[in-house]
């Protein structure tokens, strides 16, 4: 705990201002602080709303952060808060320098990251550079004529050549668009007679980065973010930015080229300029954890990338065991230090994924006992499962809604929230008991065990940072040690439904177990049906 402690009094004195006066702390001058922090990922709407209108703001993030850094949690990503006409939720973005009315102000956002510091948490946001929205005065005038200011800030392209053809003529390539595949990834603009690409929505255009103006304008971005305060970025799509646009039917899909690559060096050598550390996430979605390990560059690119192969994997155990090697093959070579996450805001909750809330809390330890960096979503740690969305409710284009439903904070109509109708429906557990309010007092809920794991994690440096090594293990569990400067902890996981016997049956005693058992408990080698635990030397 001391380290923990000891990082959190620092950070709580710190101002904007003065932050970059402070000498770090020993332990994070040799590794970055985001190698052995969790970070918790709020989605601003749902998250919890002080003012009525159903949809969360920054005020509700705020209410709460006495709530996060109890839960033991070392930095918040916030996914986006800037004005937006909310085609896809915030990811459409209008003006990246300031936050959007339905989620307070510029002043929100400020006070947000002091007090977050103060309670020992750091913020990164998302900044999403691969589109704006339809609606950015960049686009606005982009589109109000060929020779417009900020025309070639985005990608416009004639019609492909067609015999005789009349316009608008085929798009220029075969693209189709994210959310609708049977769509084109580009839509033609009548008044200026070219088509302009759109790898998602057609609000959503692309900005074309081979253009140094755009990568000036999105530079300035970053600086505006970090000298407000903030400690990185999470990035959307990043590995987007750079892609060729051939054309002709038949083309490969977008793909990361060269220039990705030294975009994202121009974007690390901004960030590593500041002296306390902020870091960048990729959202490369890319399903081949090699590919990935590019985006790390030679140390010189992404801090982190996420990596989504173990998100997409089934809960069994060789499936799981692959995942976990393809990362030690592949990340651990060139030094790229890895990611782990199992649910986030565009994908059904793991806990609707695996099918019971067994299965949910034995993952819990699995996710905080890798080695690498993990990520949580708002809501995991209260055991929640996608909301039911009646197709009359249906808002995202993307059909994402139910991983998206208000956290229930309380018990009664309104969870927590000012109405009992927010802008989507409420998860399952909101009805049955599950929220946050009436877990707090059942040493037995999801939220204890989250906080209970959290704690163990920043006691023990093998959680944070140890390294890894495989143990042997019945065949439907996965055992593994974590060891760091003479600490060590052993993970074990049961993805079967049945018990198993013989899981390290000597030298081990309890850390923290996702079924029953106290601290402390000398290890018996049993691990019932879809359970998990963290067990430390006897000797301890
Ligand atoms: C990835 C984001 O996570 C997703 O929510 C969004 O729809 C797309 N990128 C487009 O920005």
């Amino acid at each position: 705990m001391a380290t923990k402690g000891g990082r959190r009094e620092r950070v709580s004195t710190w101002t904007p201002g003065e932050r970059e006066a402070k000498a770090p702390h020993p332990d994070e001058a040799q590794r970055p602080w985001w190698t052995s922090a969790v970070f918790y990922q709020i989605y601003p709407r749902s998250f919890l709303d002080t003012d009525g209108d159903g949809v969360g703001d920054l005020a509700g993030v705020r209410q709460r952060l006495p709530y996060l850094a109890r839960l033991g949690v070392d930095a918040l990503w916030l996914s986006p808060f800037y004005p937006s006409p909310m085609h896809d939720f915030g990811y459409d973005v209008a003006d990246y320098c300031d936050v959007d009315p339905l989620f307070g102000s510029l002043e929100d956002a400020r006070r947000l990251i002091i007090e977050a510091h103060e309670h020992g948490l750091r913020v990164i946001v998302d900044f999403v550079p691969n589109h704006t929205s339809s609606e950015h005065p960049w686009f606005v005038d982009a589109r109000s004529s060929r020779t417009a200011a900020h025309r070639d800030w985005y990608v416009w392209r004639d019609p492909a050549p067609v015999a005789g053809g009349t316009l608008p003529g085929p798009p220029p390539n075969g693209w189709a668009a994210t959310f609708t595949p049977d769509e084109p990834a580009w839509t033609w603009d009548a008044e200026t007679e070219q088509w302009y690409l759109h790898v998602f929505l057609p609000e959503q255009p692309d900005l074309d980065w081979t253009n140094p103006a755009v990568v000036d304008a999105m530079h300035g971005v970053l600086r505006f973010w970090l000298d407000l305060g903030v400690d990185g970025f999470r990035i959307d799509v990043v590995h987007y930015i750079g892609k060729d646009v051939p054309l002709g039917a038949d083309v490969p899909p977008p793909e990361a080229t060269e220039l990705t690559h030294e975009l994202l060096r121009g974007l690390r050598e901004l960030l590593d300029a500041y002296p306390r550390q902020p870091m960048m996430v990729g959202e490369v979605f890319i399903f081949s954890t090699r590919q990935v390990a590019t985006f790390y560059g030679r140390g010189d690119e992404l801090h982190l990338s996420f990596n989504f192969p173990p998100l997409y994997a089934p809960w069994e155990a060789p499936a799981w065991r692959k995942r976990i090697d393809r990362v030690i093959e592949e990340l651990d070579p060139v030094g790229a230090w890895p990611t782990w996450v199992l649910s986030n805001h565009d994908n059904p909750r793991h806990r609707t994924r695996y099918g019971t809330p067994a299965g949910a809390r034995a993952a819990v330890l699995l996710l905080l006992g890798t080695r690498g960096t993990p990520f949580l979503y708002a809501g995991e740690e209260l055991g929640l499962s996608d909301a039911v969305i009646p197709p009359d409710r249906v808002v995202d284009p993307g059909g994402r809604d139910g991983c998206r439903a208000p956290i229930p904070w309380e018990g009664g109509a309104a969870h927590g929230w000012q109405t009992a109708d927010p802008w989507l429906p409420w998860p399952p557990e909101a009805a049955a008991g599950g929220d946050a309010a009436a877990q707090e007092p059942d040493p037995g809920s999801s939220l204890h065990l989250y906080r209970a794991a959290l704690a163990a994690r920043h006691r023990h440096p093998a959680l944070g940072r140890g390294s890894f090594r495989w143990l042997e293990s019945p065949p439907d569990v996965l055992a593994w040690e974590r060891e760091a400067d003479g600490d060590r902890v052993a993970v074990v996981v049961n993805f079967a439904d049945a018990p198993a016997d013989g899981v390290l049956p000597d030298g081990w005693k309890l850390e923290v177990s996702s079924t029953a058992g106290a601290p402390g408990q000398a290890w018996t080698g049993q691990l019932p049906g879809s359970a998990s635990a963290w067990l430390v030397p006897e000797s301890l």
